[in-house]
């Protein structure tokens, strides 16, 4: 587990089986996640996966057709949304344009009966936690979309709930607002000891912010684990393209022994490489390697193949390398620019001595 601080009111997050269907289309397929108290997982996939479906129904505003929610191990799917302690920020602000900014983050204290004093104080308290303090008689009109969303953060705070739920809530940010709010969010999280589902389509995001990344596919979670691992171990090819760059290398396995895998590719070179479970022991693979995993090397070796150099552009403190093999393959090598060497041409590309390329079954 990562290092999620614990807090005595953070509450762990049960998600069994859920299924829901539209009709006769299949929004979320049988997913389970359980999330540690005080834990940030993201829903990480691309649009239409089942991303939102997912969160409406930990949030009470879709009815799944099997499975269950628990909540510290009590089932939560009975309960009206207004009566699961949940705060919850959409992506598109979802303010009440007519009211000010005080009056959208009392709205769910009023809601819930609080008094005015209550109120007055909490609402001062959130606004002050998002640096807000000075906007409260504003409309939302009368603030930038970043601000705005503060507000909405604010307002799903403000009723103190045990688990906070963000949709793609910074979406509508351009870069630099973005990453303020990451880290805000992050800091909010950690010193309210929230269990918080992020979901989100953006990876860099889900790797920053996330302990771990449920990545969904088709309504499925194809893997549930660290940024780290999902990077380093991608278990599906879905995972291996959604996350990072990485090149794809045609080849077949001539042998497994030993856990090792005996892999000649149609680029030229045979590897040894470690074999995951369930690898047939002949046929079509693919390798995965990531451009910062491979090298470019002037001398020819066993491991090593021949390619033929096309561009090279500077990415930040970056080269990046531009390639074709032998069988038209074109594959992308990452090197530190001030590392790259001038003189001989290199010609022959190979695996770094740190890497840590994944084989995937092919059919055909
Ligand atoms: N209210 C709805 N009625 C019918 N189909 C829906 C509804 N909401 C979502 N869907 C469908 O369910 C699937 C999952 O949608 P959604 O959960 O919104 O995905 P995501 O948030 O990952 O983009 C999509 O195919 C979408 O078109
Ligand atoms: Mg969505």
């Amino acid at each position: 587990m990562q290092t999620a601080p614990r807090d005595k009111a953070a509450r762990t997050l049960d998600i069994e089986d859920v299924t829901v269907r539209y009709g006769a289309a299949l929004a979320v397929d049988g997913v389970s996640l359980s999330i540690e108290p005080g834990e940030v997982v993201a829903l990480l996939g691309p649009s239409g996966c089942g991303k939102t479906t997912l969160l409406r129904v930990v949030a009470g505003f879709v009815r799944q057709a099997s499975g269950r929610v628990r909540v510290d191990g009590a089932p939560i799917d009975h309960l009206p949304a207004n009566q699961r302690n949940i705060g919850i920020v959409f992506q598109n602000y979802a303010l009440f344009p007519h009211m000010t900014v005080a009056e959208n983050v009392a709205y769910g204290l009023r809601a819930r009966g609080a008094r005015g004093p209550e109120i007055a104080a909490k609402v001062n308290r959130f606004l002050e936690t998002v640096q807000l303090g000075g906007f409260r008689d504003r409309l939302p009109r009368q603030l930038s979309g970043g601000q705005q969303q503060r507000v909405a953060l604010a307002r799903a705070l403000a009723v103190e709930p045990s688990i906070l739920l963000l949709d793609e809530p910074f979406a509508a940010l351009d870069r630099n607002l973005r990453l303020d709010m990451q880290i805000e969010v992050k800091r909010l999280q950690r010193t309210l000891g929230l269990t918080t589902i992020l979901v989100t389509h953006d990876q860099d995001e889900a790797m920053s912010v996330a302990d771990r990344i449920a990545v969904m596919n088709r309504g499925k979670v194809e893997q549930f684990d660290s940024p780290v691992a999902i990077y380093d171990s991608p278990r599906t090819l879905f995972v291996n393209g959604f996350i990072g760059s990485s090149n794809l290398l045609a080849g077949k396995v001539a042998a497994i022994d030993g856990g090792m895998a005996t892999v000649a590719l149609d680029a030229g070179a045979v590897l040894r490489l470690p074999a995951p479970s369930g690898l047939p022991e002949s046929g079509g693979v693919l390798l995965s390697v990531r451009p910062e995993q491979l090298i470019l090397s002037a001398i020819p070796g066993p491991e090593l193949w021949r390619v033929e150099p096309g561009l090279s552009l500077p990415l930040g403190g970056q080269l990046v390398h531009e390639a074709r093999t032998a069988d038209g393959t074109t594959i992308k090598i990452a090197e530190p620019r001030l590392a790259a060497p001038k003189g001989l041409p290199r010609v022959y590309c190979g695996l770094s001595p740190d890497a840590r390329p994944s084989l995937f079954p092919r059919s055909t």
